[in-house]
């Protein structure tokens, strides 16, 4: 099922967030719902990270694959063509996300479960409800006003009863 439609993210917001989320060579960064894969390319080709595209849309996991060959990004760059709920995060390093607010609010318990302690997550213009950001930034590209949240995710620990 989808759960946000197709909208690219500009690509120099697309380097703000990748910067923002100081993504370093060899982790492992996700985009949940890639599109056209613009951001897990960037990851991947500038950052030097070994990038997940995770993308519920047939048409554009080929758009992906067919720019990830064109780039010889291959060994790089992996397209999985489901949905981003049922994909284990449990190496991410790095997630990128821009969905909506309430797609955010139905990962939290996903990443809750799964994400290891530091693993950063940064959302295009939707924040992740009841989380607290580390950062908030408001970035202007060709008029227009982009929000970027950044996490750091941090296990809770369990009180003694
Ligand atoms: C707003 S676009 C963002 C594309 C890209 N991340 C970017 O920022 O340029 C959201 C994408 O999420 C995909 N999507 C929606 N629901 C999904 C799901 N359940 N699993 C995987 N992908 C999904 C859509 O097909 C769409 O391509």
């Amino acid at each position: 099922m989808s759960h946000a439609p197709f909208v690219p993210t500009p690509e120099p917001v697309v380097r703000k967030m990748l910067e923002l989320a100081e993504v370093k060579p060899g982790e492992v960064v996700y985009d949940l719902g890639a599109g056209d894969g613009r951001i897990v390319i960037m990851a991947a080709r500038d950052f030097g990270a070994r990038a997940v595209a995770v993308e519920i849309r047939r048409d554009l996991c080929e758009v992906i694959r067919k720019k990830v060959e064109d780039l010889g990004l291959q060994d790089r760059v992996k397209v999985l063509n489901m949905d981003m709920f049922k994909v284990d995060l449990s190496d991410a390093d790095v997630i990128t996300l821009f969905l909506l607010t309430s797609t955010n609010n139905m990962l939290r318990p996903k990443f809750e479960k799964e994400l290891r302690n530091g693993v950063r997550i940064v959302s295009h213009e939707f924040s992740i409800e009841g989380w607290r950001p580390a950062k908030v930034i408001d970035f202007h590209e060709a008029a227009t006003s982009h929000r970027i949240y950044l996490y750091r995710f941090r296990r809770q620990r369990r009180r003694h009863q």
